[in-house]
This record gives C-alpha cells, sequence and structure tokens, in this order.
C-alpha cells in the first residue's frame, strides 16, 4: 500500500493498490470531545439531559453563569462538525477561483524547500541500510520519548509561506477553522497545499514514519489531516491539553520572531501511571514529530506570532481497530473528503 498523490481533493483522495479509497469518520464525530475553550474541558454530546447531567458540576465549579450560553457552544460545534465535509467542498472551489496567491511557486511540492540533511534523513531511512537508532543517533535531536526535532525547511520558502498564509487570512475567503481547539488556521484543502502535502508525505514523511513509528505505520499511511495554525496576541495563544486524532503528528515551524509558546509532553493516553514532563521550543524552519497519542499542549505565547503546518498521520490498519476518540471500534460515516481516516471493510 502506498499513499499516493491526491486525485481529486474533493472526492476520493488517496489510491490503495490502483484501487480508490473511501475514507469515513467515526459518528463520535458529531458527539464527543466538543472542546469548552472557556472552561478546558472536552465534552460529550448527545442531548441536553446527559449533558447536564454529565458536565453540570464539573462547569459550575470551573466558574460557569450562563447555562444558555454554553449550549450554544456545545450545539453550534455539533452543527459545524454536520455541516463540515459540505462547507470544505464549497471553500475549496470558492478558492479555487478567486484566490490570487502571491508567491504561486510555494503550492508546487519541490524538495528545493528542504534543507539538504533533512531530505538525506528521508532517504537513509526509505534505503533501509541503517537501523532506527543509528538513524536517530545520525540525523535527530530527542526530545522526550519518541519525540524528535531536525531542520527541515529553507527560511526563504518558510518566509514566503508566512506571507502566503497572511494574505490568504487577511482574504475575505470563506474557511473552516482548523479543528475544534484551534480557531486562527487554514486547512490545507482550502489554501490550496494538499497536493503539495501529499507529495511531502508520500515522499519524506512516510519513510520516515516507517523507520521511527513503525507501529503507528501499520500497513501504510494512507491519509491525514493538515492545516496551519497561528498563534498571536488577542488570537489564539495557547493550547490546552490534549492528543492528536491520528497515529503520527509531524509539526513544523513556519516562524515568524515569536517568545513563548513552548510545546510540552507528559505520557501516552492511557499510561496515566506515567509521570513524565518535557518542553520544548519551536524553532522556525525545524520539525517536531512524535506518536500522535502523547499527551501534550501549547504554553502561552508571550509576545510575537508563531505559524505552524501541522500534519496528522493516519493509518487506517491501525485506526480502524478502535477509534482513539470514543475508544471503541468505529462506526463508520461516509465523507466527502478524508474524513477521520477510518476505511470500511473490503
Ligand atoms: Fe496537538
Amino acid at each position: 500500500m502506498k499513499f499516493s498523490k491526491c486525485l481529486n481533493p474533493s472526492n476520493f483522495v488517496a489510491a490503495t493498490d490502483g484501487k480508490m479509497t473511501k475514507f469515513y469518520r467515526c459518528d463520535c464525530f458529531v458527539s464527543h470531545n466538543v472542546f469548552l475553550a472557556n472552561y478546558r474541558l472536552h465534552v460529550k454530546y448527545q442531548n441536553e439531559r446527559q449533558f447536564w447531567e454529565d458536565y453540570e458540576g464539573v462547569l459550575i465549579e470551573r466558574g460557569m453563569e450562563d447555562r444558555g450560553k454554553v449550549l450554544d457552544v456545545v450545539k453550534s460545534e455539533v452543527q459545524r462538525r454536520l455541516n463540515l465535509d459540505e462547507n470544505v467542498t464549497k471553500n475549496i472551489e470558492h478558492a479555487k477561483k478567486n484566490y490570487q496567491p502571491l508567491h504561486p511557486h510555494i503550492f508546487s511540492y519541490k524538495r528545493d524547500w528542504f534543507e539538504p540533511k533533512f531530505l538525506e534523513f528521508a532517504e537513509v531511512c526509505e534505503d533501509g541500510l541503517l537501523n532506527q537508532s543509528q538513524i536517530v543517533q545520525r540525523y535527530l535531536d530527542t526530545i522526550g520519548t519518541e519525540i524528535y526535532t531536525i531542520k527541515a525547511l529553507k527560511p526563504q520558502f518558510c518566509a514566503q509561506m508566512v506571507q502566503e498564509l497572511d494574505n490568504f487570512n487577511n482574504s475575505i475567503l470563506q474557511r473552516s477553522r482548523p479543528n475544534t481547539m484551534n480557531s486562527s488556521g487554514l486547512i490545507v484543502e482550502e489554501f490550496g497545499l494538499l497536493d503539495f502535502v501529499n507529495q511531502m508525505i508520500s515522499e519524506l514523511l512516510s519513510p520516515i514514519s516507517k523507520v521511527l513509528f513503525p507501529e503507528w505505520y501499520g500497513s501504510g499511511i494512507d491519509s491525514h489531516k493538515s492545516f496551519s495554525l497561528m498563534y498571536a496576541l488577542g488570537k489564539d495563544t495557547e493550547l490546552a491539553y490534549h492528543y492528536d486524532n491520528a497515529e503520527i503528528t509531524f509539526n513544523i515551524c513556519l516562524g515568524n520572531k515569536f517568545s513563548g509558546a513552548e510545546v510540552y509532553f507528559t505520557h501516552m493516553t492511557g499510561e496515566e501511571d506515567e509521570e513524565e514532563y518535557w518542553e520544548a521550543d519551536h524553532v522556525p524552519g525545524v520539525v517536531m514529530f512524535h506518536r500522535a497519542r502523547h499527551l501534550h499542549g501549547t504554553l502561552p505565547l508571550l509576545s510575537g506570532s508563531r505559524y505552524n503546518l501541522l500534519t496528522w498521520l493516519r493509518s487506517s490498519s491501525v485506526r480502524n481497530k478502535l477509534c482513539p476518540i470514543c475508544k471503541s471500534p468505529p462506526k463508520l460515516i461516509p465523507s466527502l473528503h478524508m474524513g477521520d481516516g477510518f476505511t470500511a471493510p473490503s
């Protein structure tokens, strides 16, 4: 199985052994893991009665004054998710027709955008001549257990990409928020970077993942969720503790000048007995990568603005067994795009 170049971003997105694959979400997508930022709480919503039974106590403890407002936030997030795929399709079409890029050339994948040592690292992973610990020792800085960094993108590319993201952000184009926790950012489908990211995964991130995280790679990376994030004063400034709905996370810092907004990691979800803590700075051009279910968060930004490109890699052979959000075998609902990376049994 090999991740292949996107053929039609609004429909089928990956090819498996020459056959088109359609992706699904788990039905918990429209009820679980709704994030209430003001209360730093993830909640499940099935109906009002269940919601208040489960969360009224903790919400009062955390200072809830207006029950109606809390319910509105939850219901509007559920509605956003119900409409998400159709809105993404509309936004892609609209942006294709109306967006004027500042730097059109950066939307095409080129090996030239990447640091030579990063390309060499990916090649060494691909050719299989060195084992995992030799590769880690030769190429990577290790932040914590299976959390690595390496300089990946050249400064000129990062600078132009930041300008391009600003340009899109400042346009009047409709866009979807990148996820339930971050509001400032763009999903690559709508921004026009999907082909670039697909090729980067196929040529670089897949071979790296196969060597560094064999147990999460499964029988191959066959879909992803990728988006930019922006941290700036007055916008998103920090990110509460969470894990990513994926198998492997690659997080590339693009710039700019900033202080604070360090990332911290503790233990893997489900390993609550482990007492671990690591902190790491983001550095422009550097990719940080880790197991997606490694719990982490972002400390407050103190000044400036920080842009990152996130790629959550998904392997259906791993996630089809258990949805990482509801922790049950996924109940499939079809998606117009890559969904949450689940596939139907053939
Ligand atoms: Fe994350």
